[in-house]
């Protein structure tokens, strides 16, 4: 089986259930991983239908010119369907976007105009006016303007929401999404509302922008609006593709924890996706924990876009501290860690063929709660202070037994350079600490004290 060509590969991307992200949850919460298309977004989807929408209508000839102002993934769908297709793309950009983005149009052969973020819609040097202009200017070219392009969600209720009723066998309770042309959630909501009018669908918004306060209120309040960091949702403007009565409820995600929780789906899940994706999983989660959904509810959330466009920013530790959006203490490596213990540990060993009543008169003159186990100079298990308490209130008759008899798996080494978050996700029930290998081959010690010991400065 082969498809005829990159287009056709379009669509039918998988759900991937979050775990450690949303274990402290009694529902289930599935992500939709849009970055599977092709052009690596959910895009690929719409600008595919608005093409051939636009084709159908004769408004799109053989040889002819496509313009859009994009953030970059709308143009990378509508630039890989003119490849296969034969057509030239321009694309306006706000400066705001990532250079990735704009190197990776280039690179699929269109050309990109970047214009100025903080100008206001209607200004003629802002990206939407200079796509106009240009679809204006040049022959047989058309502007697909996604905002308004009935196209956009036209192509999430003939795709997205068909795969994910289909996907879920119809069990779906809750939608999650961003809201930027507002195409992908209007599409999938209006198809999910037609096969069950209870589902609820669920907006992703951003600070600076202007939806959550027209869906509550009605207005249409300029005062919300202000430049943002987060990329693909919010708007200062309110797109045609908006139909807010197919929304039920909108949450406001910062561009701080929408970007920290980008970074934690890459940590924790492996998904390696874009910031936007982490707005809508912080949103679903705060979601899900605000309204205490319990394990009858499966809600899934939409996750747009791919990591790699992201590097320079969200993935990009001194980028995150330039914008504070790192705290110090997510910072902390082994090797300040160390540094910042009230007295240096003295490292205790102890031998495998040590009585265990001996390691228990250790533990409790050095006030320690494990002690790594060598054979021959090797470590080769660990000593906690559960084990031996257990083994020994079993059987008293223990006491007089080697340390082998009841000691562990070796505690996990780390790196000096190894980062706080790493660490604390080694200790834990079975690992009470880990050990530091440091440059010059010395061993150190990080317990659970230290983690909190740290934290609590
Ligand atoms: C990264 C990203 N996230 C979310 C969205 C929002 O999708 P929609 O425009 O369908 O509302 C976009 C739209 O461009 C996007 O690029």
């Amino acid at each position: 089986m082969y498809y005829n060509n990159i287009i056709e590969t379009i669509g039918n991307t998988p759900l991937v259930k979050l775990n450690a992200t949303a274990d402290h949850l009694k529902s289930t919460i599935l992500a939709k991983v849009e970055y599977f298309n092709p052009g690596n977004s959910v895009k690929d989807r719409m600008a595919l239908k608005m093409i051939e929408e636009a084709e159908k209508k004769g408004l799109l000839k053989p040889g002819g010119t496509i313009i859009e102002g994009t953030s970059g993934n709308t143009g990378m769908g509508l630039a890989l369907a003119a490849a296969v297709k034969g057509y030239r793309c321009i694309f306006t950009m706000a400066d705001k976007q990532s250079q990735e983005k704009i190197d990776i149009l280039r690179a699929v052969g269109a050309e990109v105009i970047v214009c100025p973020t903080s100008v206001a819609p209607e200004d003629p040097r802002s990206y939407y006016s200079v796509a106009r202009t240009l679809a204006k200017e040049i022959p047989n070219s058309i502007y697909m303007n996604q905002y308004d392009n009935p196209a956009n969600t036209v192509a999430h209720i003939e795709t997205t929401g068909p795969e994910i009723w289909e996907q879920t066998e119809g069990k779906i309770t809750h939608l999650v999404a961003g809201m930027g042309t507002c195409g992908t959630i209007c599409g999938i909501g209006t198809y999910l509302k037609e096969q069950n009018p209870d589902i609820k669908i669920i907006g992703v918004d951003t600070y600076g922008s202007v939806f959550k306060k027209l869906h509550e209120t009605g207005v249409f309040d300029e005062k919300e609006i202000y430049p943002y960091l987060t990329e693909g949702i919010g708007e200062d403007i309110v797109p045609d593709n908006c139909n807010m009565e197919v929304i039920d409820h909108i949450i406001k995600v910062t561009d701080k924890d929408a970007a920290l929780m980008t970074r934690k789906l890459a940590r924790l899940e492996g998904l390696f996706v874009g910031w936007s994706c982490g707005s809508a999983v912080q949103g679903a989660l705060e979601y899900a924990y605000s309204q205490q959904l319990g394990k009858d509810d499966l809600m899934v959330v939409i996750l747009p876009d791919h990591g790699t466009r992201y590097l320079g920013k969200v993935y990009n530790d001194n980028w995150m501290s330039d914008h504070n959006f790192l705290d110090k203490e997510t910072q902390l490596t082994a090797k300040q860690i160390l540094g910042m213990k009230e007295k240096p540990a003295v490292m205790v060993y102890m031998d495998k063929n040590q009585k265990l009543s001996e390691a228990l008169k250790i533990m409790r003159q050095q006030g320690i709660s494990q002690i790594p186990v060598k054979e021959n100079g090797e470590i080769i298990g660990s000593l906690t202070e559960s084990r031996v308490l257990n083994a020994v209130l079993d059987d008293p008759a223990l006491k007089e037994s080697a340390v082998s008899s009841v000691m562990s798996d070796p505690l996990p080494f780390v790196l000096p350079s190894t980062r706080i978050e790493i660490i604390s996700k080694l200790i834990n029930q079975e690992n009470p600490a880990v050990l530091v290998q440091g440059e010059k081959g010395e061993v150190d010690i990080i317990t659970k004290f230290d983690l909190i010991n740290v934290l609590a400065n």
